[in-house]
């Protein structure tokens, strides 16, 4: 099933109740939160607290994603604030199979993310055991930056490899995804897209969650 995410990092703090309501009432149910420690990427933002009261605002998936050195100290204080779902970056753990584990213990999905110049093949021991792949086409850090449409076939070289094992996942794709890379997006094997400027940057959030739709050939 295809997802578009929003993410909330782009969402405008001063109204975030209503826009959080525009988004559900357009038909989203996946809301991606871009945790940020100012070492692994050069920005900062939000701890637990927000996730927190993003729990409370926002009734379907919470999506976190952490772009944190060595995350296994905080990821109990995220799955405890509400995160359904917790991905972390290969290149920022260590014991990346101990890591995945413990977001599974705790009994959110576990997911692994790869920046764009880091290869699938670091996958291959772990691919079975995760249930999220989330593909960066940008590097992390910050909002409203160029789609690299150099990480398509690296899309489509997970999807096989996942399809090989018939093990389900879903494969994220967070950077730059708006009505015009969607497209060849989905064509590559991605179903799940984490939008922050395409969704919260123009004027009404419905219109351009239904401009993406439109562009993979779902029904608006
Ligand atoms: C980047 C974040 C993305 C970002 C996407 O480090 O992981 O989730 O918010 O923003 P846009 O859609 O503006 O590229
Ligand atoms: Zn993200």
């Amino acid at each position: 099933m295809i997802h578009i995410a929003p993410s909330v990092l782009a969402a405008d703090f001063s109204m975030l109740r209503e826009q959080l309501s525009e988004l559900q009432r357009a038909g989203i149910n996946w809301l991606h939160v871009d945790i940020m420690d100012g070492h692994f990427v050069p920005n900062l933002t939000f701890g637990p607290k927000i996730v927190k009261t993003l729990r409370k605002l926002w009734l379907g998936t919470l999506d976190v994603h952490l772009m944190v050195e060595e995350p296994d100290f905080l990821i109990p204080d995220f799955r405890e604030a509400g995160a359904d779902i917790i991905t972390v970056h290969v290149e920022a753990v260590r014991h990346l199979h101990r890591t995945v584990q413990l977001v599974k213990k705790l009994g959110a999905k576990a997911g692994v993310s790869l920046n764009p110049a880091t290869p699938e093949v670091l996958l291959q021991e772990i691919l079975s055991d995760v249930d999220v792949v989330l593909v960066m086409s940008v590097n992390p850090g910050f909002g409203g930056q160029k789609f690299i449409p150099d990480v398509l076939p690296k899309i489509r070289r997970i999807r096989k490899s996942a399809d090989q094992l018939a093990h389900e996942i879903d494969i994220e794709v967070d950077g730059g995804v708006n009505a015009e890379t969607a497209k060849s997006i989905v064509e590559s094997g991605a179903n799940v897209l984490i939008a922050g400027t395409a969704i919260f940057g123009g004027k009404n959030i419905s219109a351009s969650f239904n401009a993406i739709r439109k562009n993979i050939g779902l029904s608006v």
